[in-house]
């Protein structure tokens, strides 16, 4: 049994004090859920205040990146253990890094052994484009993003990451993918890439989020699928009812 897992990806948005102010208004619905493991990733400018509104809550934080060396003349990165201090998550290869910050198969490789050290989990995020998937690439794609990724990962360290597979045509433009379709990319191309390379049954242990255009109303269509352990939500975990998401979650019964 895979524990279902929504993680709430709030990407560039929220001042640290906004942060705090909707973290109030959304806490007690997210807390009251607690089936489900549910992981909140603010900016890295409202983790510290975050982590200690949280403390105890049962709601986990996460970052929505790091840099892979420990520290440095980096100007700008961010460090594992900077983050460390006030989380246990962290998102890794989201497509809008891969698009807009150049991050390619091999930095997500370096930054996910990087968080594992830190004792981070990462949510690895995969997809392919629309292009890719009208000219039936999705299989070449992801299993690519797999096998470049989490190269190197001993059976162990890959038991214990989550994978997002959130095809890019779907983030943010409220098209998602069907419950059924991305069931099939989970159950017939991405296990099978991390069977070939962790075994079967590390491969049935790892938990794959569906990520793209979810909301309230469409959650359940995902989470009753077999093979989605859960979804990594952008747009609609910046309003109160992202919680009514996570009900769901807990809803589908997994
Ligand atoms: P969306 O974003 O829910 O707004 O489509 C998902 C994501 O980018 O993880």
């Amino acid at each position: 049994m895979r524990t279902p897992i929504v993680a709430g990806n709030w990407k560039m948005n929220k001042t640290a004090a906004e942060s705090r102010a909707f973290m109030a208004e959304i806490l007690p619905g997210l807390q009251a859920v607690t089936t489900v493991e549910r992981v909140i990733c603010p900016p890295f400018t409202a983790l510290e205040s975050l982590a200690k509104l949280m403390e105890g809550s049962g709601v986990g934080l996460g970052a929505q990146n790091i840099f892979w060396e420990e520290s440095g003349a980096y100007t700008g990165e961010i460090a594992p253990a900077m983050v460390k201090e006030f989380c246990q998550y962290v998102i890794i290869g989201h497509s809008e890094r891969r698009t807009y910050f150049g991050e390619t198969d091999e930095t997500v490789n370096k930054r996910v052994k990087t968080a594992l050290a830190a004792d981070l989990t990462p949510i690895v995020c995969i997809g392919e484009t629309l292009e890719e998937n009208e000219s039936n690439q999705t299989e070449t794609v992801v299993t690519r993003q797999i096998t470049e990724g989490l190269k190197g990962l001993t059976p162990e360290q890959a038991s214990g990451i989550i994978v997002a597979y959130e095809p890019i045509w779907a983030i943010g433009t409220g098209r998602a993918a069907s419950g059924a379709g991305a069931n099939l990319v989970v159950g017939v191309m991405i296990r099978p890439a991390l069977e070939t390379m962790f075994g079967s049954q590390v491969s049935q242990a790892i938990r794959v989020q569906y990520g793209g255009s979810v909301k309230p109303n469409n959650a359940a269509e995902f989470f009753s699928q077999p093979e989605i352990d859960g979804a990594l939500v952008g747009g609609a975990c910046l309003k109160p009812d992202f919680a009514a998401i996570v009900e769901a979650a807990a809803k589908a019964g997994f």
